[in-house]
């Protein structure tokens, strides 16, 4: 079978010297089977002609928003519903502007702004555009929201500098597009996939809070963004979500069952209550390792002058490992939070808590782990697999692990 079958891709090309190699990329992928539609800005079409990318894919090049005819109903929206990805081959420094503003003046814009699929683009232009902190800032604010965004080479440019901005070579983008489309699926696949009904799965979120006294506590950087991710994927796959959360600024997801906590003891009793029902636990939790052996019932006031304050702390429960030593029928999945030695660490982790899987993230980096929209997970399995998947929202690492949970249990 071809490699792409079934995979529909919109090429947005922008209107840059390179874009003339996107015809060699829109041929790659109709020779593995992939549906290329082509959507170009008009500077485009001064360096590529459309016909070219009309009689390599076999698709009409949408030029405007505007397209009537017979089959066609809202250009962009219908392009942006039904992509498996959506690639900018290349992107031009003012459509990288254009995209990080949210601005929508033509039919490779609209699309964007109305995609869901996974995005990858790869930027071509001259050096002191590239590096211009205004670039720079609208390509960090991609990556954060959850862009694959390839570095450009170094070179000699069109334009004669040196320097870095050229167009990655064909074979390197085709290698990151085939990475992207291994880890995403199709939308047909995953559209209408309730492959989780009748499974219930409890999820951990956020931090705990350790009381020092009724208004201080020991915390972590946890936003709670992953957990909500996986309760709001594993609800939208059909499961019977309970969310437990320590403090967080978010809303329940919808249709999932929610009970709040502060304390790791209080997340522990919450998990223990209901461990018995489930099928499938997750814990995405930052549970506090350490708890204040004597809390203060009272504010603690500073005294005299007194310069130093020492607080005992006790170990709390590890509650995955307690789930791990006894579980049934119920699939464990944790997760690592770490700065280095993350393969190391986590499998180290995987054994000891008896997990069936272990979700590892580089908490070092600005666009993974704490807080941010953005996830890169490696997923380690109990008998000896491994699966790094790129950096993406939280919500489509949400649905990775949860792939990773349904290929496991055999559903
Ligand atoms: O909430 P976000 O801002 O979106 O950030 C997401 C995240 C970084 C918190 C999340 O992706 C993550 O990595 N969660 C686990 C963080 C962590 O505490 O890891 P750990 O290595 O300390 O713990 C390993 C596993 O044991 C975790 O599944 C944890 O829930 C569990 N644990 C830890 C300690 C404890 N006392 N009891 C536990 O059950």
């Amino acid at each position: 079978m071809e490699k792409f079958a079934n995979k529909k891709v919109v090429l947005a090309v922008s209107g840059g010297i390179a874009a003339y190699k996107a015809a060699d990329v829109a041929s790659w992928l109709t020779k593995n089977g992939a549906q290329v539609h082509c959507v170009l800005t008009k500077a485009a079409t001064e360096f590529v002609s459309p016909l070219v990318l009309q009689s390599l894919t076999g698709h009409p090049v949408v030029q405007d928003e505007f397209v009537t005819g017979p089959g066609w109903g809202i250009v962009h929206i219908e392009l942006a519903a039904e992509a498996d990805l959506l690639a900018v081959i290349p992107a031009t420094a003012n459509i990288i502007a254009k995209i990080a503003a949210g601005i929508a003046d033509d039919a490779l814009t609209s699309t964007v702004l109305a995609a869901t699929c996974p995005l990858f683009m790869a930027p071509a232009m001259n050096t002191h555009m590239y590096e211009n902190p205004a670039t720079q800032q609208n390509l960090q604010t991609l990556r954060q929201r959850g862009w694959q965004v390839m570095s450009p080479a170094n070179g000699r440019l069109a334009c004669g500098a040196v320097g870095r901005g050229k167009l990655p070579a064909v074979e390197e983008i085709e290698q990151e597009l085939e990475r992207l489309f291994l880890a995403a699926g199709t939308k047909a696949e995953k559209s209408d996939r309730l492959d989780l009904a009748g499974k219930k799965v409890l999820v951990t979120a956020g931090p705990t809070t350790e009381a020092i006294d009724p208004v201080r506590y020991i915390s972590n950087r946890s936003s709670g963004k992953m957990g909500y991710a996986v309760a709001s994927q594993a609800a939208a796959r059909g499961a019977e979500v309970l969310l437990v959360s320590g403090p967080t600024a978010l809303q329940p997801p919808a249709g999932v069952r929610f009970v709040q906590v502060e304390s790791a003891c209080q997340m522990r009793e919450a998990v223990l209550a209901e461990y018995a029902k489930c099928d499938v636990v997750i814990m995405a939790a930052a549970v506090a390792d350490y708890r204040v052996a004597e809390p203060a019932d009272h504010k603690i006031k500073k005294t005299g002058d007194n310069q130093e304050m020492t607080l005992r702390l006790l170990r709390n429960p590890d509650i995955l490992q307690e789930l791990g030593e006894t579980k049934q029928q119920q699939f464990l999945v944790g997760f690592a939070a770490e700065t280095h030695n993350l393969e190391e660490y986590a499998r180290g982790k995987l054994a000891a808590k008896h997990a069936d899987l272990l979700v590892a993230n580089d908490v070092s980096r600005a666009d993974a782990g704490f807080d941010v929209d953005t996830n890169q997970i490696i997923i380690f399995a109990a008998d000896g697999g491994r699966q790094a998947y790129p950096l993406t929202t939280k919500l489509a690492a949400a649905d990775y692990i949860l792939d990773a949970v349904v290929e496991k249990i055999n559903i």
